[in-house]
């Protein structure tokens, strides 16, 4: 086996990368290539034992009763949406403040998106801003745990009731954020996954999962991922292809069961970061009592981030942006969608955020190389 510290130190004279899935999969090579290979043996490769046992156990490390495989985390969205009764024509509220897939997949499933403002601390959705945008046709809320941070499901779930929503949530950046120990995805209707390789639980390549504790709701996706298949093959209702393939399935088993110890060791390097930003003038991702951010990404604010990430790159570190402009400000949706005229708090964000290296197969030498050019640059802006 490759240690990862061995491998990455070897890099370090090259830029630090702010995600690195190849490390990853590196690491793990031995173990998904033997699942690849029991894959390949089992001569069944679309929705067997592997798809099955994968759901079984995402179920239970989330909490939830169930778990469907999809093609993707938009998918898993659409799908979730359609589960939910979500139809053609139907507005669906969702943040700005989110990748641009989450929009997709709302219109994808043939909904009208509606942007609401997020909360500044927090970066997620205001519920305040929530109940003010509730329309006649409002039929769900999106709610997205951006970065991994878990959104005010509390606040949110208080108004989605008071007002007729069903809730889903996204949970693509989320894998093992937590609020009392509660994992996202479990406290709405369902909960839309995402396994994009860079994805705390990566595929090495595209897949998704809803989460539900609602028979009624998981039976809905399952249909809807299969031509609108029941068990007995008799297509009941329009559907989809979004399946998740034996072999991703088998190979995010693998992962799965580094999950846990991968979300702890985001959470040692974030809280290194957290201690070297705590001086100022540098904002670090906000700490809420009995939340359990995941950090999928672990994103700063600040004004002037072009000169201190161009600082941070000559140090060696390089740096993200998530996202370049919110979906109300991407050509195919600008100033198209309800609510995209009242995001102060959304566009102010935008212009200040900076995304540090952030992925559990970072090497202790890589993490400090990261905290000391912090620190040379934090002295640069005072
Ligand atoms: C917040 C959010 N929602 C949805 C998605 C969509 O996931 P996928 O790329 O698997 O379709 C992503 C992934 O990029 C995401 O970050």
């Amino acid at each position: 086996m490759r240690t990862a510290e061995g491998a990455s130190d070897r890099a370090i004279s090259e830029l630090i990368p702010v995600a690195n899935p190849g490390a990853r999969f590196q690491l793990h090579e031995q173990a998904l290539l033997e699942a690849t290979r029991r894959v390949i043996q089992s001569g069944r490769y679309i929705l067997g034992a592997e798809t099955e046992a994968f759901e079984a156990e995402f179920a239970t490390y989330v909490g939830a009763r169930e778990c469907v495989g999809v093609a993707s985390g938009t998918d898993a969205i659409t799908l979730g949406l359609g589960a939910l009764g979500v139809v053609p024509g139907d507005e669906v509220l969702t943040v700005s403040h989110t990748a641009v897939a989450t929009v997709a997949g709302i219109e994808r499933a043939g909904a009208v998106p509606v942007l609401v403002d997020i909360d500044p601390v927090l970066r997620t959705l205001d519920p305040l801003a929530l109940d003010a945008a509730v329309g006649p046709r409002s039929k769900a809320v999106v709610v997205v745990h951006i970065y991994g941070q878990p959104a005010d499901m509390a606040g949110i779930l208080a108004v989605a009731n008071s007002r007729g929503l069903r809730v889903l949530e996204d949970c693509a950046q989320a894998h093992g954020a937590t609020i009392d120990g509660r994992h996202v995805g479990t406290f709405g209707d369902a909960g839309a996954f995402s396994f994009y390789p860079t994805k705390n639980l990566g595929a090495v390549g595209d897949g998704g999962a809803v989460v539900t504790n609602d028979q009624k709701v998981s039976e809905s996706v399952r249909r809807l991922r299969q031509y609108g298949w029941n068990a007995g093959r008799l297509a009941t209702v329009p559907g989809t292809c979004s399946r998740l393939d034996e072999l991703h399935a088998a190979m995010l088993r693998v992962m799965l069961a580094r999950l846990g110890s991968d979300v702890e060791r985001r959470r040692t390097i974030a809280a290194r970061y957290d201690e070297v930003l705590a001086a100022g003038p540098v904002l670090s991702p906000a700490h809420v009592a009995g939340s359990e951010h995941a950090y999928h990404l672990y994103v700063v604010e600040l004004a002037g981030r072009e000169a201190f990430a161009e600082s941070l790159r000559a140090s060696g570190v390089a740096t993200g942006q998530h996202y370049p402009r919110p979906v109300h400000l991407e050509p195919a949706y600008e100033a198209r969608l309800r609510g995209h005229d009242a995001l102060p708090n959304t566009e102010h964000l935008s212009r200040r955020i900076l995304s540090l290296p952030m992925f559990s197969e970072l090497t202790e030498t890589q993490v400090e190389h990261v905290c000391r050019a912090l620190e040379t640059c934090l002295g640069g802006l005072s």
